[in-house]
């Protein structure tokens, strides 16, 4: 998988214009306002990319973000410290285009941004992944990396940095 695909921060380079995965709002996103979203530093977007193309094939993107402790379910609340808030990494979007759908470049996308969240999140604070499902389909394909529901907020899930210790942090 690695020798085939690059993942990128969003450059020049990048061809988005054919980007189509079958949601028109994540590919609108990716075409007029993700570049906007990175230099205004809203957003960093990651872009998937065959080894030496230049179009994308898929694309994520981080944001650190709070989240209201209260909103968190209680055995995860608890643990906390009795502040109001706690920071947590967005996972803002994640997208594969059509033609390059059931090859597991969804999980290697998500793994990257799960990485990437983990590991930066030992010098700049983030408790969580949270995620933001379009719908269903997405909800139940976060479900089934071990993401959890916030109680009350069907479609905003979250997975604990403290799980991901056990998937990265033996160099995994
Ligand atoms: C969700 C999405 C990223 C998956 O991409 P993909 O490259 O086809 O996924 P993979 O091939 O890596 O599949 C990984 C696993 O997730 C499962 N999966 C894929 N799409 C799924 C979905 N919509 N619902 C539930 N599970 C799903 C696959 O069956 C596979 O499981 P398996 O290994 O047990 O077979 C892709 O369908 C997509 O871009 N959808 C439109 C945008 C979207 O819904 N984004 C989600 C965030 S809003």
């Amino acid at each position: 998988m690695n020798a085939r695909w690059i993942i990128e921060p969003l450059g020049k380079t990048h061809n988005r214009a054919a980007f189509s995965c079958g949601v028109p709002a994540l590919d609108d996103y990716l075409q007029r306002r993700a570049s906007q979203d990175a230099k205004r530093r809203v957003a960093a977007p990651f872009m998937l990319i065959e080894a030496g193309g230049e179009a994308v094939c898929g694309y994520y993107t981080l944001s650190q973000m709070a989240v209201e402790i209260e909103d968190l379910p209680e055995d995860i609340a608890k643990k906390l410290p009795k502040y109001p808030m706690a920071p947590v990494t967005l996972l803002g979007r994640l997208a594969v285009d059509v033609r390059f759908r059931g090859q597991g470049l969804g999980e290697y996308l998500l793994m990257d941004a799960l990485r990437r969240s983990w590991t930066l999140s030992r010098e700049i604070a983030a408790m969580a992944v949270l995620v933001d499902a379009k719908d269903e389909d997405a909800a139940s394909f976060y479900e089934s990396y071990d993401f959890r529901r916030l109680p009350g907020r069907r479609n905003r899930l979250f997975l604990p940095m403290a799980m991901l210790d056990r998937l990265f942090a033996e160099g995994g």
